[in-house]
């Protein structure tokens, strides 16, 4: 865990680092996060990261207490600070502390606040042996295309994953379709070698490694899909892979508790990780 935190504006010892309990990102879930990866030091993709953080906030009528250059020198000095060399930042932007009211508060500075962790992401025993997942009914709001701090759902859904066992939850949408994991972009490879992922709309959030993997696949003549997919298609498939910051590529190898393929990560999947590796590093800040 960070050592250092940043907090308005000042950086601090994790232990003095506060907000006001009258915070509504704390209250009311008033507010929006970002989670970008650090590799070799480095920052990962992560100009689309803050270009989703302005688009979040832009939703929730939120402006940034910082100009978005300065977000980014905030990333860089926590990375610095905490001596991440492999792991994540964190970010979040609340609409700051006012007495309790529903509305918007007039005249209150929003909170920033972000921290970092250390966690092996290249070297990681998932990437080798591949996950499992279990799915859940979809229970989040409408506009989960937002990076909103209201995370009650996928906390449920992770926790329902790792009573069963697994790694993450697919939650599905009441027409028996998978929206995405819950806190990363779930991928299907069809039999016939189509990657399957579910079109960016208000259902999910688009995904920036969903993003940059989406391209590479494009680039290296993979057949893709942008379309929503059962559950049932998903037991039938030949393999599957989720995507997001802090996981890169991961293979999964069961759903629900079925095998897929011979229950070994698939070879779209490690294709993947390793194009999208390659692809981080190369443009890592
Ligand atoms: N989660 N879908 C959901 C619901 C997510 O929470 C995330 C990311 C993703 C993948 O997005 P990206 O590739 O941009 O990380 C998809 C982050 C990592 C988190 O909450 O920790």
């Amino acid at each position: 865990m960070s050592d250092i935190a940043y907090v308005n504006g000042a950086y601090l010892p994790l232990a003095d680092a506060q907000i006001s309990i009258l915070d509504r990102g704390f209250l009311f879930a008033d507010g929006v996060y970002e989670v970008a990866a650090v590799i070799d030091g480095r920052l990962i993709d992560n100009d689309a990261h803050i270009a989703r953080l302005e688009r979040s906030l832009g939703e929730l009528r939120l402006e940034s207490p910082v100009p978005m250059a300065e977000i980014v020198e905030i990333e860089k000095a926590l990375v610095a600070r905490n001596g991440v060399a492999e792991g994540m930042v964190y970010l979040q932007v609340t609409r700051g502390a006012a007495e309790r009211d529903f509305s918007f508060p007039k005249g209150v500075k929003p909170t920033l606040i972000g921290f970092a962790q250390k966690k092996n992401i290249l070297a990681s025993p998932y990437a080798e042996k591949g996950i499992k997942v279990v799915t859940v009914p979809d229970l989040r709001w409408a506009r989960r295309d937002i990076k909103s701090v209201a995370l009650l759902a996928q906390v449920l859904a992770k926790q329902a994953a790792t009573e069963a066992g697994c790694h993450e939850a697919w939650m599905v949408d009441a027409g028996g379709f998978v929206t995405e994991g819950s806190s990363s972009t779930a991928f299907i490879v069809t039999r016939a070698g189509a990657i399957v992922t579910r079109p960016n709309s208000e259902a999910i959030l688009p995904g920036c490694t969903r993003r940059s993997v989406l391209a590479l696949a494009q680039e290296h003549g993979l057949k893709i899909e942008e379309r929503a997919f059962t559950v049932a298609e998903a037991y039938d498939a030949g393999e599957a892979f989720l995507t997001s910051a802090s996981n890169l590529v991961l293979p999964i190898v069961a759903i629900d508790g079925r095998q897929l393929g011979d229950g070994a990560p698939g070879p779209h999947a490690r294709r993947l990780r390793s194009l999208y590796l390659d692809f981080a590093r190369a443009t890592a800040l």
